[in-house]
């Protein structure tokens, strides 16, 4: 009896040990013919990060527009609603599904435009948001380089 307690704690910590893993570090992927890491979601999460990803570009763009217009000021209030302020919405259930390294580098990329924000708010030239923004826009074409998103009921 009390062995069987014992294995069966055993199996219950080694199945934690495995869910906490996947949950933290793996994320839901496969390997296809392409060289890019397939994150799968459902078709709502998927549609979810690319309006998000959209809402990135839009900002770099209108960052972009107002370091070369004299509009720096400006800057702040642009930036806002993707800072870390838009991981907060993200569901926990989506979150898991996330490889570490890409949850990483989404984190940076939203830090990064909260950065941007606070150089403006500090008076930076528009030379030097430009030069940073360029800087931060490696994560984004790291991440493309590495990893797309598939919706799970494209798979079948
Ligand atoms: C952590 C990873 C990651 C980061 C960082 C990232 N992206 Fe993406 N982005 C993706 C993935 C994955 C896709 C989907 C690509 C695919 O499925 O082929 C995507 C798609 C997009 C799309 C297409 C949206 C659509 O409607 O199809 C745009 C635009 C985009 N990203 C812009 C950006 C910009 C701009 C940045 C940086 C400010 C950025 N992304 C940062 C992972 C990332």
């Amino acid at each position: 009896m009390k062995y069987a307690s014992y294995f069966l704690n055993i199996v219950l910590i080694g199945a934690l040990g495995y869910v906490g893993y996947k949950f933290v570090y793996d994320g839901n992927v496969a390997t296809g013919s392409e060289d890019r890491i397939a994150v799968i979601l459902t078709a709502a999460e998927k549609a979810e990060v690319l309006g998000e990803m959209r809402g990135l570009l839009e900002t770099s763009q209108a960052v972009l527009l107002a370091a070369t217009s004299d509009d720096v000021a400006s800057i702040p209030d642009i930036v806002r609603p993707y800072g870390m302020i838009a991981v907060e919405n993200e569901s926990i259930t989506m979150a898991a599904k996330l490889p570490l390294e890409l949850k990483t580098m989404g984190y940076d990329a939203h830090r990064a435009m909260d950065a941007l924000g606070a150089m403006a708010a500090e008076g930076a030239s528009g030379d030097d948001i430009i030069a940073t923004l360029a800087g931060a826009m490696s994560l984004c074409t790291t991440c493309h380089a590495t990893y797309r998103f598939v919706a799970e009921e494209e798979m079948n």
